[in-house]
């Protein structure tokens, strides 16, 4: 069922939000714990439909999987010894997911694994990941050599020494992940720095991970050495929260616990190149380091906006936020133009064609490029309103919510429940801050 929401202009926003746990990390933390020997315990772990998924597909080739409600614990089979599953795993929506499993199942000798997901992931390519583990050894049977449904038939993996032709960290993390079961050390070179999270959590738990520029290297293990990992909030949902502080005017906002490792947080640089006030100690994050991955508080002010370029080396840095940036270019002062985003157009829908779509049926002045889009915007209020349809992805209808808070008339969004997805309270916490 789809469930509609209108979300009325808004009055100055105030108030405190705490950043939902990152999905990312919660994708990984899971994993990790299905590949460990020994129980992992996951503090933080975000109960979200996607992360959801990953539980139940864990389960589905043999981890136990225990909530304990402040904590979730995988008991995994270990790195080499994951069962076969009794039909195809369910990975839902979830793309990391999708992408991040068969590096480990890829490594399971003689086991075969099917993954089916529900309609948008069967419109996400799995090529990208089918062609290194190939590579490896396995052995991939995609629908029409690239989509969901596929099956995963695991071998006794090589290493290899893979230039991804996409920036991109779930391919990234998928080759490392079965280059830990792999016969010796597998590299990944990345065209541009993309979010390093699985690098942080192998290193924390005794892998021989190295970074050389954009070469990543892991060396093959025997177990991984995991006991606890604690999940920071995500920045990329958090960036909706800091998106409507930026642009209902006169709003103050403090977003707290917010994970900001380097290469998730180009959505900050970028909205403070605009003329966003958002104040944290990015640097040097305060005490609160959880498993190597800097946290802390943003103060959020709205301010005067102006247009910026962003440049195709930023965008893997601020992929999920780059919606977000379209939304504050409607409100900055002349062009705002991303480049080099095509990345956009395999996302939970195509990401281009809805911004561009979306906005412009609020009224906003916006166009579509191959590889991204350009906007001119008008300081104050830059969009209308009207009713904008979701299409089934998590970050459109949170997009339709905030977009509604800063037009002039409102906005009716289509599909808010995706937003579930990723950050279930989100409209109640845009709520609390009205
Ligand atoms: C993710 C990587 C990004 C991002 C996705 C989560 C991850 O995808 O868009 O939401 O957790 O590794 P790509 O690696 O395909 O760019």
């Amino acid at each position: 069922m789809t469930a509609t929401a209108f979300f009325a202009p808004s009055r100055r926003l105030r108030g405190e939000v705490v950043a939902p746990p990152d999905k990312s990390i919660s994708h990984r933390a899971a994993l990790l714990g299905a590949m460990a020997a020994e129980p992992v315990r996951i503090s933080n772990y975000l109960r979200a439909a996607d992360t959801l998924s990953t539980l139940g597909a864990l389960r589905a080739v043999g981890a136990l999987v225990e909530d304990h409600g402040d904590s979730v614990v995988v008991r995994g089979s270990g790195l080499r010894e994951a069962s076969e599953p009794d039909g195809p795993v369910d990975v839902g929506n979830a793309g990391t997911l999708m992408r991040l499993l068969p590096g480990w199942l890829a490594a399971q000798d003689g086991r075969t694994f099917e993954l089916d997901g529900d309609s948008s992931i069967r419109r996400r390519p799995v090529d990208r990941i089918a062609e290194p583990l190939t590579r490896m050894g396995a052995r991939i049977e995609a629908t029409d050599g690239r989509y969901p449904p596929f099956v995963v038939h695991g071998r006794r993996l090589r290493a290899i020494s893979y230039e991804m032709p996409v920036a991109s960290a779930q391919v990234k993390s998928c080759v490392l992940l079965a280059g830990l079961a792999a016969d010796g050390t597998t590299s990944v070179v990345e065209p541009a720095p993309s979010r390093d999270h699985t690098e942080r959590m192998l290193a924390g738990a005794g892998v021989a991970v190295e970074r050389d520029g954009r070469t990543v290297r892991v060396t093959s293990a025997d177990e991984l050495d995991a006991r606890s990992v604690a999940v920071p909030g995500d920045l990329s949902s958090a960036a909706f929260v800091i998106a409507a502080g930026v642009l209902v005017r006169g709003s103050r906002l403090l977003v707290r616990d917010v994970g900001v490792n380097w290469t998730r947080t180009g959505f900050l640089r970028i909205a403070e190149r605009m003329g966003a006030i958002v104040v944290g100690d990015l640097e040097q994050p305060s005490a609160a380091v959880a498993d190597r991955e800097p946290v802390c508080d943003l103060d959020v002010r709205a301010g005067p906006l102006v247009g910026t370029v962003v440049e195709a080396d930023e965008v893997p840095l601020a992929i999920d936020e780059l919606p977000l940036v379209a939304l504050l270019g409607c409100f900055a002062e002349g062009e705002t133009v991303v480049r080099g985003a095509e990345e956009l157009r395999v996302k939970e829908s195509d990401r281009i064609a809805g911004v561009v779509d979306g906005l412009r049926a609020l009224g906003a002045s916006i166009e579509a490029t191959p590889d991204g889009f350009a906007v001119t915007g008008a300081e104050g209020c830059g969009l209308r309103g009207g009713r904008i349809d979701a299409r089934g992805d998590h970050r459109m209808a949170m997009l339709g919510a905030v977009a509604g808070l800063a037009s002039r008339d409102g906005v009716e969004v289509v599909g808010i429940d995706a937003a579930a997805v990723s950050y279930p309270d989100f409209a109640a916490d845009l709520a609390g801050l009205a």
